[in-house]
């Protein structure tokens, strides 16, 4: 079958996933497979410029594989890899870094966002974090980036970068990435009101059991306005019937909107029928995963079988970089 071309992707080592993570990123990554020829990196070393610690790193990164096998990344296909194996990112990132300028960086929101957040760790890594993002699509002469919002200006900002090394140095050697915008649905976690997130422990991780999955599930926040079983609820406004909406069948959503409305079924049985309905979805992904992660060298044999052919093709785009640059041979 003949692929549309490259996309690449890249997400910080987060450790077990969670269904943001899934409805936001990963159920995108597995259905692009289908028409694209696919770079999935896994990118620590991006992690280390908000990172003091690291004595999670490895096992973060061997869990969020595990995920991302389990969930139908496929790795005979699919380049799966540690951003960190491939130096010649990190080589990229210094030649791009000299066309890229100081006050760009240091102007964009993620930039302000992260030092809002980080006060005692603004780092120079910090800084070049667009760059090595770039350095990352162009490596592998990615044709298209899927991004969501959040990261829309820095694909832009890539795009930019890209132009100025080609337009220096008088060639076409870097691709310019397409960005392909995803609609991403915003994820709530369970206190319905804030983005789920692994920081805020208001998540929901697919490993969980079905068990920890109905507890977390009957947590969740519900339209707030609703007070007792009595008053008619407003679906509209709450977190459950957004799920129920992605994981519940068509009658069932229907019915729960209707009787919702009318006060017909209560919080407590919307939400055990969403925790029995995301258990059934998730049973197939439990499976592979237990099958996965019962074989710890096999995953380290796909990031290590990933690397290599990243690195094949990275070594043939610095190559080229180098003569572009006219570095002395
Ligand atoms: N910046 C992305 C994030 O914070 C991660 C990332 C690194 C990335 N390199 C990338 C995303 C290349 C897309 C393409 O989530």
């Amino acid at each position: 079958m003949s692929k549309k071309g490259r996309v690449f992707s890249g997400a910080r080592p987060t450790g077990r996933q969670h269904l943001g993570n899934y409805l936001g990123a990963i159920k995108n990554y597995v259905a692009l497979q289908e028409n694209y020829e696919c770079v999935y990196c896994i990118v620590d070393v991006h992690a280390l410029t908000t990172m003091e610690t690291t004595q999670d790193l490895v096992q973060n990164t061997y869990d969020m594989t595990v995920d991302w096998l389990a969930a139908g990344i496929r790795p005979e296909e699919s380049i799966v890899f540690v951003q960190s194996h491939v130096p010649q990112v990190m080589e990229l990132h210094t030649y791009l870094s000299m066309v890229t300028p100081l006050g760009k960086l240091t102007d964009l929101p993620t930039f302000k966002e992260k030092v809002r957040d980080h006060p005692d760790n603004i780092n120079y890594g910090l800084v070049g974090y667009p760059v090595l993002m770039t350095a990352d699509i162009v490596l592998y002469k990615s044709d298209v980036v899927p991004v969501g919002v959040d990261q829309a200006p820095h694909l832009e900002f890539a795009r930019e970068i890209v132009r100025s090394f080609n337009y220096r140095y008088g060639t076409k050697v870097l691709k310019e990435p397409q960005m392909k915008n995803t609609e991403i649905p915003k994820v709530l976690g369970i206190d319905g009101v804030q983005k789920m997130g692994k920081s805020l422990n208001n998540h929901i991780e697919l490993a969980a059991t079905p068990d920890e999955t109905r507890q977390r599930v009957m947590q969740m926040v519900t339209d707030p306005q609703r007070a007792k079983r009595t008053d008619p609820g407003n679906p509209e406004i709450c977190n459950v019937f957004s799920m129920h909406k992605i994981f519940s069948p068509a009658e069932e959503v229907q019915m729960i909107d209707t009787e919702c409305r009318r006060a017909g079924i209560g919080c407590v049985d919307c939400k055990k029928r969403f925790a029995a309905n995301l258990n059934a979805n998730l049973e197939p992904f439990r499976a592979k995963r237990a099958e996965i992660a019962s074989n710890e060298n096999y995953v380290w044999d796909v990031l290590h079988e990933g690397g290599k052919r990243a690195r094949a093709i990275a070594e043939e785009t610095m190559s080229e970089v180098r003569a572009a640059i006219q570095l002395p041979k």
